[in-house]
């Protein structure tokens, strides 16, 4: 039988009371504070607590979840646990749920700031599972069909040690699928999919097709999402192979071969991926997603040549010489103007754009994310465009991506003539 208690509390005194669960490293199973308190938000949606054995020691997982991603850190008592527990309780979150080894604890905050306290006593004391692994949910299994037919897993179903970093870049490309599609159904920018009609998904430059399987996997096993996936890229051999995974996983997905300018699909897709597809390549699949009016866009870029290149032979305007006088920050600003100026011109095309993190940068360098989620709605004049041609127009550069759409570009008065 399990005994429960609720009682209102001062909120301070309830937040000591967290406070002491959370920093109880011997019987702390696992903390969640999430919601937010009357006209207050928190910087985070969610937040979860627990301690992990590392190699470095036991350390207190903290994972911050904003819109799209989560944000792990690990705190020791010697180094700075204290400051980011009090931090949290700082936060205006709405509920704090602690559960320890022996009870469960809600604590829920009421419009006059005082805290509602619900205890639950355990009917039996339960262990701490410490272990990394279990930090975060994964969306495919190691031992899934698909990471197993990729070649990410063994046929005993775990990850090879040489395929970890694949398989992160998996789990932390589905994360970001998923919140999108949900946000972007949410918003009804993009429109519900049915087994006559399943969502269209396209992959441009979708090489052996890991993320491109994976999608499809995930979103018709887990998210129940009636999904077409089409690859395209300029390899026969990529095609060959990946038409031939397909077939062992019994998936139908079509797998075209040509340049992603070139590719003919008809009907056009809901949703364009491009992940890693290299230099100007991304420019190209941008601007097919717009010619098809895709409601959804994820689009990783890889290697930055092309502006690099200009900046190169370009003058600098003043004052920003010291941002391209050394080869390593030229080539750094480079990729960031690159997709600033991507970002902006799909704001232009009627699109709200995200740029965000896609895997932790101690994992690849090619870690940026674009997201873009039609609106429909093409902004002709006011800050957006003249930001855009503001910044062309002093850096005198051209992005591929505005010849492509046919927008103006620096160095030739273009951007000043259409500012007219
Ligand atoms: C770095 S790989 C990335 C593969 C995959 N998207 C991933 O993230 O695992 C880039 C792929 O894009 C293809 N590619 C590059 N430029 C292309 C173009 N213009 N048209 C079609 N495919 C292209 C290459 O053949 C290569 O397979």
């Amino acid at each position: 039988m399990t005994q429960s208690s609720m009682a209102a509390e001062p909120l301070l005194r309830a937040l000591m009371r967290v406070r002491a669960m959370l920093l109880d490293d011997a019987t702390l199973v696992r903390a969640v504070a999430s919601g937010r308190q009357k006209g207050e938000t928190p910087d985070w949606k969610r937040v979860e607590l627990r301690w992990v054995d590392l190699k470095a020691g036991r350390h207190l997982q903290v994972v911050r979840y904003d819109e799209t991603q989560a944000h792990t850190s690990n705190h020791t008592a010697d180094g700075d646990l204290r400051e980011v527990v009090d931090a949290l309780l700082d936060e205006p979150f709405g509920n704090w749920h602690v559960e320890t080894t022996t009870e469960q604890v809600q604590v829920r905050v009421t419009k006059k700031l005082e805290a509602m306290v619900n205890v639950t006593a355990r009917a039996e004391a339960v262990e701490v599972e410490r272990s990394h692994d279990q930090a975060k949910e994964r969306l495919l299994a190691e031992d899934d069909p698909v990471l197993l037919a990729v070649g990410i897993s063994t046929a005993d179903g775990k990850v090879k040690p040489t395929r970890q970093a694949k398989y992160r870049q998996v789990e932390e490309f589905l994360r970001l699928l998923d919140a999108s599609i949900t946000d972007a159904l949410k918003k009804k920018a993009l429109r519900q999919p049915s087994k006559a009609d399943p969502l269209r998904i396209v992959d441009l430059g979708c090489g052996n097709a890991y993320l491109t399987f994976a999608a499809q996997r995930y979103l018709t096993h887990v998210r129940k999402l009636p999904v077409h996936v089409t690859g395209v890229d300029v390899k026969q051999q990529s095609a060959d192979h990946n038409t031939k995974v397909a077939a062992e996983l019994g998936i139908e997905a079509d797998f075209v071969v040509g340049t992603i300018a070139d590719a003919v699909l008809d009907p056009a897709p809901d949703v364009v991926l491009a992940l890693h597809a290299c230099d100007t390549a991304t420019d190209e699949a941008l601007h097919r997603a717009v010619e098809w009016g895709a409601s959804l866009v994820l689009a990783a870029p890889c290697c930055h040549h092309d502006i690099a290149a200009q900046l190169r032979k370009a003058r600098t305007p003043s004052p920003y010489a010291a941002l391209t006088r050394h080869g390593i920050l030229r080539e750094r600003f480079a990729d960031t103007l690159t997709d600033a100026l991507r970002a902006s011109l799909m704001r232009l095309e009627g699109y709200k754009v995200d740029v965000v993190e896609f895997v932790e940068s101690a994992h690849t360098p090619r870690n940026t994310l674009l997201r873009a989620i039609r609106t429909g709605s093409r902004v002709k004049g006011g800050g957006v465009r003249k930001e855009y041609e503001e910044l062309v127009g002093t850096w005198g550069i051209s992005p591929k991506l505005a010849e492509l759409l046919d927008e103006p570009v620096g160095g030739d008065g273009a951007a000043l003539r259409a500012a007219d």
